[in-house]
């Protein structure tokens, strides 16, 4: 296992010139860490997870991943590096609702260049989702198009998974579901970031981060 895995290093972000979202965070997470990363509204853990999930780049400070100084990269370079290392989780599901949940995977794998049906159908079976594969995402549950969306997120097998607020929108017991498969996925060795307002989902990883006015304490 490598040391400093995800490294950030006085990591500050400012919108506008004006807004301190984030305020020289360093932050170190380890290969198959789960990090669950709380904190009030607008204390700066989207912004944090856009610059660890390589979506955004920071005013100031650095972000290295596996080696990566990814704050060095060009956005084409950034953006090939992200569907490489990391799969993103979002509150909102982001799904085309007019296509079926095995279309909307597909669509994802036409962006990374790798079309295949058959691994399509397999991630949707590894998130319970076998018998959905052709329903339209617009007739799924909340839970089963949040499940969609992490088979859109396994695509590549990717290293690591941030995970906005992946059950703000669930029910429990649908909430449930989508945990056990983030706890699968760590069992599994991916390295896990998940922002969360449920101290029992916080409780599970093996670091909890509180965020406070663009610090990590
Ligand atoms: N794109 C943006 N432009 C300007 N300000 C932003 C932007 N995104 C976030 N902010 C501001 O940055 C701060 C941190 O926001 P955010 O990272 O979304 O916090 P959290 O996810 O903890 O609620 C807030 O004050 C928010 O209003
Ligand atoms: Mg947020």
């Amino acid at each position: 296992m490598k040391a400093g895995f995800i490294q950030t290093h006085n990591l500050t972000k400012v919108y506008d010139g004006i807004t301190c979202a984030l305020d020289n965070v360093n932050l170190t997470i380890e290969e198959g860490d789960w990090v669950s990363l709380t904190g009030p509204s607008g204390s700066g853990k989207t912004t944090l997870l856009n610059m660890i999930g390589c979506l955004d780049k920071p005013t100031d400070g650095s972000v290295v991943i596996d080696g990566t100084l990814v704050t060095n990269l060009n956005q084409n370079q950034l953006t090939r590096f992200r569907r490489e290392m990391i799969g993103l989780i979002f509150q909102q599901h982001y799904l085309i609702p007019y296509l079926t949940a095995l279309e909307n995977v597909l669509i994802a794998m036409y962006y990374h260049s790798i079309v295949d049906e058959n691994e399509a159908i397999e991630a949707l079976t590894k998130v319970g989702l076998r018998s959905r594969l052709n329903h339209k995402s617009s007739k799924l549950s909340g839970g089963e198009q949040q499940r969609v969306c992490i088979a859109r997120a396994l695509i590549n097998e990717p290293k690591i998974l941030v995970a906005d607020e992946p059950t703000g929108n669930l029910d429990q017991k649908n909430g449930q579901v989508v945990m056990d498969l983030i706890s699968d996925l760590h069992k599994e060795g991916h390295t896990i970031l998940i922002v969360t307002h449920n101290l029992e989902i916080a409780k599970q990883g093996n670091k909890i981060l509180q965020m406070v006015d663009g610090k990590v304490s």
